[in-house]
């Protein structure tokens, strides 16, 4: 098949380091004019040509049966609903192997909330209207929607990322057996869901031979290369194009079934765009949400804190209609030295909506297991947890055994520890009161891996006048990838900011990957670095306007050579209520080795933001699924809680001043995702300390505390 993905056009070059100017430094959000006056567009905004029409998504009420029939005799009576598409009527769709994207192709039910009907009207509140009156007869079956300790569960076939389902080194049984000090818990994550500013939104619009997708997602060309063989299309025959986002953290990483309804509803309609936006309530079943966890955690030490043996043990729970498991386990193979290690992944597929990506996939939920059970060894054996960490702190990477990156770890703790006051900690838990405020401290490791996208394209134009136009279909999804990437052309091409137009968020602009897994920024920054660089062994410093050159980046990352990732250390102050249980974090602190920092600001926001997301794991979320009708009753802001202003008090991030010269020709690593890792754990370990009461699972709620 042809595909203008294809990069195989495109020279690729591996890039040299560039040498930093703008980057490092401040620089004003590309786009923050634009949004705060609001004439930055977002999917369902974006203007359109044309008679202009509205769907409006009707999902299932029974978790698992059929559809029977779709009575749309009252929605069709009602004024401007122009349509009612269901099983028997949507368009076919060429590809129905993903059961998530299969929409309304046949009558099956495998999750409450799944799209069964879809109105088209001539505006949205008549398409709302005429959802509502849409009567579907459904025949239920007996549904499993239950992940608890009885869950039936089986290997994956593999976890995220690709990560190996299970790994074992030595004989951890027999080395915990022997070891002087154990802990054996489990501790467990709720559900917990996306919830970005903008829900999921399209606006799609068939022409006949192109489809135009507007479209809420963190990757224009996913969006293409997933939904164009789904649809029976050439890949030139879809467009994405996604300008502005309104936040994703995963949920928008992959294409989910709205989109897919979106263009099943264009091309019922040619020529008329379609605007589909998924409301709130919508997404608790529709975009993708990160699992509940259950991980057992079993350290086995020496007196003095040294580990001889650990054991990560996780279940997740997945969908019966599509596989996704969570890679909670697999931080447990490169965090600390013990000779004997044992992680293992398993699923429970139950009649429940497709589980997806969600901040830190994995090493979220992993990351609070592991370092909740670090402090419970701390206080097995009475070593302070900074020392028990250093103390366990490995040569090389335990699980390959390459030599990191540069680790730097421990340096993160101890600046952390002397910026937050450690030192003055009391080791006994439950011997700080402040007023009716147990008070106390507490503190975590964080760890992502450094991940580079392979095949990431950029075109450099000249503009004339020492101008330059740099075309990368990236996304930026909030987070101010505009803005470093506007920094890393400028240094990469020897010019200045203002000397930079950028051009991101379009399948017309070169081939781009997911902003996702921390690793947007290291992989079009490194084809923006290579296409800069061929682009000035072709041209000259001083080119014509027009000449351009295209090319893509080659594999940089050293990850042959060295086990690639980022650390950092978060430190927690809680203070819980004596008589009322009330948790508040008081400070949290984090200290991050994430390579060069592009633009502190933007930097600072990336990690205040995903400290704020940990707070809010730890305080706050848990969606609640009804037993019996697996309906998400938590499906709003007003009960799926997520942090607020009020909940941030003293908060800060700072990072350690590095160059990675093994992870990207700009020497930054990712920092997207790390700053929610470990935080969850810091937040607990300090209710711990605070009031000597182990909470083991999240959200920490108040009646733990009573
Ligand atoms: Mo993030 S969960 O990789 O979008």
């Amino acid at each position: 098949m042809s595909s203008p993905d294809s990069t195989a056009a495109a020279t690729q070059i591996v890039p040299e380091q560039v040498p930093s100017r703008a980057m490092g430094r401040h620089l004003d959000r590309q786009d923050g004019v634009a949004k705060v006056t609001g004439a930055a567009t977002y999917a369902v905004e974006h203007p359109v040509d044309g008679d202009v029409l509205h769907a409006w998504l009707v999902t299932s009420t029974t978790a698992r049966g059929r559809v029977l029939r779709v009575d749309a005799s009252d929605a069709l009576a009602h004024p401007g609903v122009r349509r009612v598409l269901d099983h028997t009527s949507a368009p076919r769709l060429a590809d129905t192997e993903d059961r998530e994207l299969a929409v309304l192709q046949d009558e099956h039910i495998g999750f409450r909330g799944q799209i069964v009907a879809l109105v088209v009207a001539t505006s949205s509140e008549a398409a709302r209207e005429g959802a509502l009156l849409v009567r579907v007869h459904q025949d239920e079956e007996a549904a499993e929607v239950v992940f608890d300790e009885h869950s039936a569960t089986y290997a994956p076939e593999e976890v995220n990322a690709g990560a190996e389902t299970d790994t074992v080194d030595g004989d951890p049984d027999a080395a915990l057996a022997a070891a002087p000090v154990t802990v054996d818990a489990t501790y467990t994550t709720p559900h917990e869901f996306n919830s970005p500013m903008e829900p999921h939104a399209a606006t799609a619009t068939w022409d006949g031979a192109l489809l135009t997708l507007h479209d809420s997602t963190q990757a224009v060309h996913a969006v293409r290369a997933t939904l164009a063989p789904v649809l029976g299309l050439e890949p030139e025959q879809v467009r994405v194009l996604a300008p502005y986002v309104g936040g994703g953290f995963g949920s928008k990483g992959l294409p989910h079934a709205p989109e897919v309804a979106a263009a099943l509803a264009a091309l019922a309609f040619p020529g008329h765009p379609v605007r589909l936006a998924v409301t709130r309530q919508q997404m608790f079943a529709l975009t993708g949400y990160r699992t509940a966890t259950r991980s057992r955690v079993r350290l086995g030490a020496e007196p003095d804190g040294t580990l001889v043996a650990l054991r990560h043990d996780t279940t997740s729970q997945t969908s019966r209609i599509k596989e996704f498991a969570e890679q909670s386990a697999t931080a447990a193979r490169m965090m600390y030295a013990a000779p004997h290690r044992a992680t293992t992944h398993r699923v429970a597929a139950l009649d429940v909506p497709v589980p997806s990506w969600m901040r830190a996939p994995g090493e979220m939920p992993g990351m609070h297991a592991h370092e909740v059970a670090l402090d419970e060894l701390a206080v097995a054996t009475g070593v302070d947890p900074i020392d028990l960490r250093e103390r366990n702190e490995p040569e090389v990477d335990p699980e390959s055994g390459k030599p990191f990156n540069g680790r730097r770890l421990v340096e993160c703790l101890r600046l952390g520890a002397e910026r937050f006051g450690w030192s003055e900690r009391p080791a006994r838990p439950r011997s700080r009161a402040e007023g009716d405020w147990w008070v106390g401290t507490g503190v975590a490791s964080a760890t992502y891996p450094m991940l580079f996208s392979p095949g990431n394209t950029a075109r450099i134009r000249s503009l004339g006048e020492g101008r330059y136009g740099v075309d990368v279909g990236a996304v930026d999804l909030g987070t101010g990838a505009r803005t470093v990437l506007v920094q890393i052309a400028a240094d990469a091409l020897r010019v200045a900011p203002d000397c930079i137009d950028l051009a991101i968020g379009d399948t017309d602009l070169p081939f781009a990957t997911v902003a996702g897994g921390s690793s947007g920024t290291s992989s079009w920054g490194s084809a923006i670095a290579a296409a800069a660089q061929q682009f000035r062994h072709d041209h000259g410093a001083t080119p014509d306007p027009g000449l351009h050159t295209t090319a893509a980046s080659g594999a940089y990352t050293d990850t042959d050579g060295h086990a690639m990732h980022s650390f950092g250390a978060v430190f927690a102050e809680a203070r819980v209520h004596r008589w009322t249980g009330e948790v508040r974090v008081s400070r949290l602190h984090g200290v991050y080795s994430v390579g060069r920092v592009i633009n502190p600001m933007t930097a600072r926001s990336q990690l205040l933001g995903a400290l704020t997301m940990g707070l809010s794991a730890a305080l706050h979320e848990e969606g609640w699924r009804d037993p019996r009708t697996g309906h998400v009753v938590t499906q709003d802001l007003a009960t799926y809680h997520v942090a607020a202003h009020a909940d941030v008090l003293d908060l800060q991030a700072e990072w350690l001043e590095e160059e990675d010269h093994l992870a990207t020709p700009m020497g930054s690593r990712g920092i997207g995702e790390i700053g929610i890792v470990g935080t969850s754990a810091a937040v607990a370990n300090a209710t711990f300390h605070a009031t000597g009461v182990r909470v083991r699972s999240l959200p920490i709620t108040a009646d733990h505390f009573l």
